[in-house]
């Protein structure tokens, strides 16, 4: 993605997908209900999002996620996840630079005591790191994540599926899967379950 903030920029030019994670939220706010929902709430939550480019969709899902442990009612009446750890990953290449400038921001919208003090309202101590790194090979360690979002990365594949490129080329003269290509392409470029907790 083109980094920084020009008029070229992967920040000035992804309102459409800003779009699509506006209708994400709701997902990401019914996963956080779930896992702040119930009697084992975790004291501190972690949070990632996979492949998360830069520009103010970088920091969305997250922004999301954050606001709505911040309504639940196990946080705030019984104060019961202290701590949000939020984690961005994206290929090393990735504008990490736009995005760290995006953190103040952020952390003042969640009413963080920059000094690391506490959640400066009363609510969850927020921090942001980043993760850089490919999605198909190990970021975290085993079990560390709570919630994993990732819009419009999962497709955007940084290699070539094996099964794409083993014997026959299936899917010849075309860089996307549709609703044109071979009944091969969408399960290729699909992440199944065992190869996501390969990387989780
Ligand atoms: C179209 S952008 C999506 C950005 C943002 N999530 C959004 O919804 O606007 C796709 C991002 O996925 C990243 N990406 C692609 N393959 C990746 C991989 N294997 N590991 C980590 N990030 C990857 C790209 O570098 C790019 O920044």
């Amino acid at each position: 993605m083109s980094g920084g903030d020009g008029e070229t920029s992967y920040a000035k030019n992804s309102a459409i997908q800003s779009g699509v994670q506006s209708r994400l939220k709701p997902l990401v706010e019914g996963a956080i209900s779930d896992l702040c929902g119930g009697t084992a709430v975790p004291r501190c939550l972690r949070v990632a999002d996979l492949g998360c480019s830069s520009g103010p969709n970088a920091l969305a899902l997250v922004s999301a996620a954050v606001d709505a442990v911040r309504r639940q009612p196990s946080v705030v009446a019984e104060r019961r996840c202290r701590e949000v750890c939020v984690y961005l990953n994206d290929l090393p290449g990735n504008d990490f630079n736009t995005v760290v400038k995006d953190v103040p921001s952020f952390l003042r919208e969640h009413e963080n005591v920059e000094s690391g003090g506490g959640g400066g309202d009363g609510g969850p101590l927020v921090m942001v790191f980043g993760a850089p790194g490919s999605f198909y090979g190990r970021l975290f360690p085993a079990e560390t994540l709570h919630l994993v979002c990732s819009s419009f990365s999962l497709h955007w594949l940084s290699q070539v599926p094996q099964e794409l490129v083993d014997g026959v080329l299936v899917n010849k003269g075309s860089v996307s899967a549709g609703r044109t290509s071979a009944p091969a392409v969408a399960p290729a470029v699909q992440p199944t379950p065992s190869a996501l907790r390969d990387t989780l």
